[in-house]
């Protein structure tokens, strides 16, 4: 079976898969010229990236195209927002009057033990989902009442996902799998594979392109869900307990790899998880808990950035 045809076969099976779908609606490159170049941490030749201009070397960027004309405007904004999931004739409230602003170019970590609503605040965060209640604004346009294909069109355009499971397709290879946003954007097939090889070095997959997602270690597979995230070059990256499932060594990697996106382009990272040791990377952290939001620590404020304390462990 050809990759299109399974691209096909998932269209078709899965529809309306919310993973399916934002890939499906994965935005192209709009080929405007984006922000920020520089080393690459991990020594990829970054003269050769499929991602940069020869021109200008400037990085390509999906690009976020505001509504409006103030910059300083939250990128994410929730007000009071409920989710309330219906199970029969019960209800239960997952999240419970929400108020937050995640502005441009933050580095957000959400804190809260399991059950707390992280992932649904995720689900929200990612357009993956709507609320009950209340009002979700991305970019400052109102997303709460959109439809499943509006929602999917945002993500696409938006959002880079890194799933709690690493949801990658088990029958596709590795590369299959890092070329499968870009095939849904149709993107021309020859920079699509110099994009998935360029994004492969990057994680270091390098040597890994024809394996099947049960022939990689657990590491290597969230590596792949990374490359995939990255693909349409999305300026906001959403991460579910990245490094979950992770051994310490390979989870900082990708913490590393992810505070290089940061620091380097300027993109907007946004992880939910339980584990403490991901608040050095922070700018700000919003404790979750029962649903609600307990406090939020301004880490640039009080001066506790990674930079000044870098052994808080
Ligand atoms: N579809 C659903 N229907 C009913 N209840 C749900 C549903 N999804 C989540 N919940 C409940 O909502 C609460 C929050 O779930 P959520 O997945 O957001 O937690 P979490 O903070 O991500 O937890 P974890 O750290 O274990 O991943 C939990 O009590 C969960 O049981
Ligand atoms: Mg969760």
């Amino acid at each position: 079976m050809t990759l299109t045809e399974m691209i096909e076969t998932f269209k078709t099976k899965l529809s309306p898969s919310k993973i399916i779908g934002s890939l499906e609606k994965a935005a192209s490159f709009n080929d405007e010229p984006g922000n920020g170049s520089g080393e690459n941490d991990q020594g990829v030749d970054e003269k050769n990236s499929p991602y940069i201009y020869p021109a200008d070397n400037s990085v390509k960027s999906s690009g976020i195209t505001r509504t409006t004309q103030n910059e300083k405007d939250p990128l994410i904004k929730l007000t009071d927002v409920w989710k309330i999931y219906q199970m029969g004739e019960i209800e239960f409230a997952a999240l419970k009057g929400i108020n937050l602003e995640i502005c441009e170019g933050e580095f957000l970590v959400v804190l809260g033990p399991s059950g707390s609503g992280k992932s649904t605040l995720m689900n929200l965060l990612g357009c993956l989902d709507t609320p009950s209640e209340g009002t979700v604004y991305l970019n400052s346009e109102d997303i709460s009442g959109l439809d499943e294909s509006e929602l999917a069109r945002i993500r696409g355009q938006m959002i880079g996902f890194i799933f709690q499971s690493f949801n990658l397709i088990p029958t596709l290879s590795t590369e299959e799998n890092v070329l499968l946003p870009l095939e849904f954007q149709e993107e021309d097939r020859e920079i699509a594979r110099k994009k998935a090889s360029y994004l492969l070095e990057i994680v270091g997959l390098s040597d890994k392109k024809k394996n099947l997602p049960s022939q990689l270690s657990g590491g290597q597979r969230q590596r792949v869900a990374i490359a995939r995230s990255l693909a349409v070059n999305p300026p906001i990256i959403l991460a579910d307990e990245p490094t979950g499932n992770l051994d310490t060594k390979t989870g900082d990697y990708i913490l590393e790899f992810l505070d290089g996106l940061h620091e380097r382009e300027g993109k907007t990272i946004i992880i939910v998880t339980h584990d403490l040791d991901l608040v050095k990377y922070a700018t700000r952290v919003v404790y979750i808990r029962d649903g609600e939001i307990e406090k939020i620590e301004d880490r640039r404020k009080n001066g506790s950035s990674k930079k000044k304390e870098p052994d808080m462990n």
